[in-house]
Parts: structure tokens; C-alpha cells; sequence
């Protein structure tokens, strides 16, 4: 079965719109756990816009399932990581400023790149997944990186998934059946949803993981965060 991911970055935004503790991002996390999520997953960006660098070492030794840290490989997110050492990192190409992560690495651009900063993860025995598009060039030469996953980047699926399903899907479709023939793990995020995740779950071969933020913060809202993640939940079964 996939395993659901809970990004809990909007709790943190939050929070920061007033500088005090409520919602606590800590307890969130947690309640995550306790409501069925198999993994949590958080962004710390470099201005600590919404997860902070000091809630990433609050959060580690409380987690019992799977922690996943995302972000752009920079000397103090690389430093942060090592230090912490989260079940899996999951590297994306995104610059600072970017309001959220919008495209996959170039793979055969970034190869250098991405083969030191993924040899140094593992050398701290912290699995690696880095951010890709559809495209298959980038998928095979994701695989010479050295890194165990790939996550693909979901968001062209959700925009196009209300029109047409079928051709919404067929590139990730054939993407996964690619990695996994290379032998790589397959992850994906990025605008997934109660309305979408289905498709998407039923359709992509070997898929392992799916990180979702957004609409599953937005639908607590309205169910609770319970009653939610045993939505989503559901939607993977
Ligand atoms: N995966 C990556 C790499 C992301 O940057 C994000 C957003 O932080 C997500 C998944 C989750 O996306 P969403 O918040 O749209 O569910």
C-alpha cells in the first residue's frame, strides 16, 4: 500500500502569522501519527517562512514513523540533515525566494551536483528521493545519481486530472514504470488531493509514498484532522 505522508508546513504558516505557538507544530505532528499518517514531512526553507530549522530538531526524536525532510541542497539545509538524520531527504531544485517547490531537477544538468550531495546523504545512512518531472531523460539519468527515489512532481497531474484523466495520468504511468524498471523507488506530491488521489494511486505502478500539504491541511478544516487523514487514507487503500 502507498504510505501517506502529512507535509505539515501550512500548520507552521499558521503559527507564524501570529508569533505565537498556536497551532503547535510539534503536537500536530504528532496527532498526524496518532490519526494513521505513516509519515511526516516538512520544508524548512532558508527565511523559516513556515517549518523552522529549531522545529526540525523538535520534531525528530518524537516521530515513530517516517520523517521526511525536503529542500534545496544548500550548505546549511545539507548541515541541518546530517545532523538530524530524517529517514529520507528528498532534494529539490528550488531557489529560496520560490513560494513553493514549481519543477523537478534537471538530472543530466545537476549530474555532478546531485551524485556529491546524494553520496554524502548515504554515507549518513539517510535514503534519498529527489524531485523530477515526467520527462524520461531525467528519469533515467535520476538513476545514475545514485539516489534510492524518485518523487514525481504532481502538479501538471492535478491541473490536467478535471479535464481528462486518462492523459492526465499516462505520463506519470509511463514515468514510474521506468524508474521502477531501473530499480529506483517511486514517491510523488504536489497538488494531490481527496478529489484526485484515487486515479493517481491506482493507476501508478509501484508507487510508494505520496507527500501531500495543502489540501489535506485545507480539508481539516472542514472534517478535522482525523476524520481526514482516514480520508486520504482511504483514497490509498
Ligand atoms: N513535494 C514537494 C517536493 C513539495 O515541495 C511540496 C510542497 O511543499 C509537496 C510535495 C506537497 O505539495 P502540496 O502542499 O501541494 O500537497
Amino acid at each position: 500500500m502507498t504510505k501517506l505522508s502529512v507535509n505539515i508546513n501550512k500548520i507552521a504558516t499558521i503559527r507564524n502569522a501570529r508569533g505565537g505557538d498556536i497551532p503547535n507544530v510539534l503536537e500536530t505532528a504528532m496527532n498526524c501519527e496518532l490519526f494513521g499518517a505513516q509519515g511526516i514531512t516538512v520544508h524548512p526553507r532558508p527565511d523559516g517562512r513556515h517549518i523552522r530549522y529549531s522545529d526540525v530538531y523538535a520534531i525528530r526524536p518524537k516521530i515513530t514513523t517516517e520523517f521526511n525532510i525536503e529542500g534545496y541542497p544548500s550548505e546549511s539545509f545539507l548541515s541541518l540533515v546530517k545532523e538530524v538524520k530524517p529517514h529520507q531527504v528528498t532534494l529539490v531544485p528550488d531557489p529560496p525566494e520560490a513560494l513553493t517547490s514549481n519543477a523537478g531537477w534537471d538530472t543530466v544538468k545537476h549530474a555532478d551536483f546531485l551524485k556529491r550531495v546524494i553520496s554524502e546523504l548515504k554515507e549518513q545512512g539517510i535514503r534519498t528521493s529527489i524531485f523530477v518531472d515526467t520527462n524520461e531523460k531525467n528519469i533515467i539519468h535520476a538513476k545514475e545519481t545514485g539516489t534510492d527515489r524518485i518523487e514525481l512532481y504532481t502538479e501538471p497531474y492535478a491541473i490536467m486530472y478535471p479535464e481528462n484523466q486518462y492523459e492526465a495520468v499516462r505520463p506519470f504511468v509511463l514515468a514510474a514504470e521506468i524508474a521502477v524498471s531501473l530499480g529506483l523507488g517511486v514517491n510523488a506530491g504536489h497538488d494531490l488531493s481527496l478529489e484526485n488521489l484515487t486515479y493517481f494511486a491506482k493507476q501508478v505502478p509501484g508507487l510508494l509514498e505520496v507527500s501531500i500539504g495543502h489540501a489535506l491541511i485545507s480539508d481539516a478544516l472542514y472534517y478535522g484532522l482525523e476524520n481526514t487523514i482516514q480520508m486520504y487514507l482511504g483514497t490509498l487503500k
